[in-house]
């Protein structure tokens, strides 16, 4: 399949980089087409353990990585990362950072942590990476480029625009530290002699190798419900992770898209506030986090654990169009006895639906119908192959499947590489 997008169905942390470091052994190409350093992808291979923030996945591969222009960039985030491949011993030639991607710059940083500190209560739980601000001046027309590094005038000239405005936001609204223009100037000229030779035209490169019959993949960061369109605003990020985005987020006709291949947990997570029908209550909900090691990869936050809620996956087979389903860590479920699952929502006026409701109070009220499954109590790392499940294993991945009129394809059994079978 030439142009295949993975995306993430539930809240994010699904376990998208482990699904697209297994697909990319047999593809040419691996994209970012949204998001920044918000995202941490998790890879284990042999015990060997990658957190990957701004490069595509692929990298683990070794593969040609593409950071597409509607990816937002912390420069220094990008180049630890570059540096840190590098050290290992790989070669990060064939990454192509999109000329047209936007620059968080640390003011982006510092407005997005005075912002969510001056909420209090009402704050969005960020991950306070500059992503909010940065997508904001975007929007305002107000951005920095990547392609701006490339002249070191053009550079300094929008640095001192850009700052001209967000020293006064950040004195008078929020009381925080103004930026000095020859400080950042300077930081930027040296992340530019480091970045230049990355730079690229990411839509002409894509389309070449799509032309050439390669395959592509395009990973998505964050995830549906997080979507700043489709999730739960105001409580979602400030980009598009659904997948026709991966079309505009790099620069491809949306034709050119051939498979949607969704990600979900055997249960949800989510990190950061904001309903969630399906979350745990009582001693379950730790038992969950501990057994799954549910701490944010990139903040180190524990996230809130729920039951598989299929009312919210079957709007994000809907919302991205997702062809298959890739259900990961099937194996921390083998330690309950009882598995509930959502099958639909209880609305306040008492009736029940199995579609996820279109106005935010409605969500906020619902309350979820559970069908209760029956659990397995054997580890799940021994199976080599979907028939070696568990008989109430195989069941549960079964109701998902005839609940969303949607193929598993993929079936997660442990954190590593390896751990990974395949269906039908
Ligand atoms: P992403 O943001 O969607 O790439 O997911 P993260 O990497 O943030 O979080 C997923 C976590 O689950 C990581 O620690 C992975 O190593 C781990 N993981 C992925 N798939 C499986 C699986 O099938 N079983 C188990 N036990 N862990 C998994
Ligand atoms: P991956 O790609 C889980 C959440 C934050 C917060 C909201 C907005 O690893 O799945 P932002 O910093 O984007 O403005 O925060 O989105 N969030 C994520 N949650 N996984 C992620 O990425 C996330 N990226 C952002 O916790 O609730
Ligand atoms: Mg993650």
């Amino acid at each position: 399949m030439p142009a295949t997008v993975i995306v993430g169905a539930q809240w994010g942390d699904e376990g998208k980089g482990k699904i697209v470091d297994l697909l990319a052994q047999d593809s040419d190409v691996v994209c970012r087409y949204q998001g920044g350093p918000n995202a941490g992808h998790t890879i284990v291979v042999d015990g060997e353990t990658y957190k990957i923030r701004a490069l595509p996945s692929g990298i683990v591969r070794g593969k040609p990585c593409v950071i597409g222009n509607g990816c937002v960039v912390d420069l220094e985030v990008l180049i630890g990362e570059l540096d840190d491949f590098e050290s290992r011993g790989r070669s990060t030639d064939e990454v192509y950072v999109s000329g047209n991607a936007h620059l968080i710059m640390p003011w982006h940083l510092a407005i997005d942590q005075a912002s969510e500190r001056r909420l209090g209560k009402l704050a969005i739980g960020t991950t306070k990476r500059g992503i909010g601000p940065c997508y904001a001046d975007k929007a305002m027309r107000l951005g920095i480029r990547v392609q701006d590094i490339l002249d070191p005038k053009i550079l300094r000239q929008k640095i001192e625009v850009a700052l001209a405005e967000k020293n006064l936001w950040l004195q008078r609204v929020y009381d925080s530290e103004p930026f000095d223009l020859e400080t950042v100037a300077a930081q930027y000229e040296g992340h530019a002699q480091r970045l230049r030779r990355y730079v690229a035209d990411t839509s002409l490169y894509v389309d070449n190798a799509l032309r050439a019959g390669k395959d592509v993949l395009f990973e998505g960061a964050q995830a549906t419900l997080l979507d700043l369109d489709h999730g739960t605003y105001p409580f979602v990020t400030s980009s598009n992770p659904v997948a026709s985005n991966a079309a505009t987020g790099v620069g491809i006709g949306p034709q050119r898209i051939d498979r949607v291949i969704g990600v979900a947990k055997a249960y949800v997570t989510r990190v950061g506030e904001g309903p969630f029908p399906s979350e745990i209550e009582g001693a379950d909900q730790e038992r969950m986090r501990e057994l799954g090691h549910e701490y944010g990869t990139v903040t180190g936050r524990s996230r809130r654990c729920g039951w598989l809620d299929l009312v919210a996956l079957r709007y994000a087979v809907r919302v991205n169009g997702i062809d298959q389903l890739a259900l990961t860590k099937l194996d921390v479920l083998s330690h309950f006895d009882e598995l509930p699952v959502c099958v639909r929502y209880r609305t306040p006026d008492g009736g029940e639906t199995r579609d996820f409701p279109a106005h935010q109070s409605d969500f906020h009220a619902a309350e979820p119908v559970y069908d209760v499954l029956p659990g397995w109590s054997e580890p799940l790392d021994g199976c080599a192959s979907a028939g070696e499940l568990p008989e109430a294993a195989r069941g549960y991945v079964e109701f998902v499947e005839r609940e969303l009129d949607v193929e598993v394809t993929l079936v997660g059994t442990g954190a590593d590489r390896a751990s990974v079978l395949t269906r039908a």
